[in-house]
């Protein structure tokens, strides 16, 4: 049997480490090493660095385990364990130098598709305000040694919601048009710059409701599970819009449905 927690351990662990080495090469000068899906869509030089460093810290505790990084080559396990992986997720705030980056490690069971995985552990640590958010499989969602729960308390005033765009120039129009699909059911948006950390704050109940098109795996891998182990539900679609994006959606209970049927009706 997976020992969930011993997973979420090592997560814990490492992440410290790769965070505190992201800050590190923030605090000495980041340079863009390339561009990506679009001039936005970039990756530094710390995040090749640090994915390099949570890779090698797996391969050598637990070799038989696959592991698919948004940095590398995903590589195929014999464990039936994957691990997935953001470096940094909020590359364009790391870069900008804005405290809103995180370290984002999931260990994950099954084929290695959000559709098809149990997620079984997940991490996500910002180093520059030292918060670190975990999750196991049936064993709650803690921010640190407290443990977190999703705000299920209804407000007249409507919901705080958070959200993000899509590198490509071209989506923006769609995403404004969800947007404004979206905004009756909410008090106002926030727009924080990662992914991973957007699903933090609905499970810590700083954010109501969090919809995006366009995430990657390993953007929402730890955050998903931290949000249902909080008491949320997450929503990782299946459908693609013209841009071979899916739409995440994730909440408390309550305002779930809503939030899903406006944010899907595209
Ligand atoms: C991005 C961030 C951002 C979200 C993008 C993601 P990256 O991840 O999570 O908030 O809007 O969709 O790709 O590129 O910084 O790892």
């Amino acid at each position: 049997m997976t020992d969930v927690s011993e997973l979420a351990h090592i997560a814990i662990e490492i992440a410290r480490e790769a965070g505190a080495l992201a800050r590190r090469r923030r605090d000495e000068g980041v340079e863009i090493a390339a561009t990506k899906s679009s001039m936005a869509d970039i990756v530094t030089e710390a995040d090749r660095e640090v994915e390099s460093l949570i890779r090698d810290r797996l391969r050598s505790m637990r070799p038989e385990d696959g592991f698919v990084g948004e940095e590398s080559e995903p590589e195929t396990g014999t464990s039936g364990i994957t691990w997935i992986v953001d470096p940094i997720d909020g590359t364009v705030n790391y870069a900008y130098g804005i405290p809103a980056y995180a370290v984002s490690i999931a260990a994950v069971r099954g084929t290695p598709e959000p559709d098809k995985w149990t997620a079984l552990a997940g991490v996500v640590f910002n180093p520059v305000t030292a918060e670190i958010f975990h999750a196991s499989l049936g064993n709650g969602s803690w921010l640190g040694g407290r443990r977190i729960a999703v705000n299920d308390a209804p407000s007249p005033a409507g919901a705080l919601l958070g959200t993000g765009f899509g590198y490509d120039p071209r989506s923006h129009a769609g995403d404004l048009a969800r947007v404004a699909r979206v905004m009756p059911l909410a008090r106002d948006i926030r727009r924080f710059g990662s992914a991973a950390l957007d699903l933090c704050a609905v499970a810590a109940g700083r954010l109501d409701g969090y919809f995006e098109r366009g995430l990657k795996p390993w953007d929402h891998a730890a955050g998903a599970l931290i949000v249902t182990e909080a008491g949320g539900r997450v929503s990782v679609g299946h459908e693609r819009d013209e841009f071979g994006r899916v739409l995440v959606v994730a909440s408390n209970s309550l305002l779930f449905d809503s939030l899903f049927s406006s944010a899907s009706g595209d």
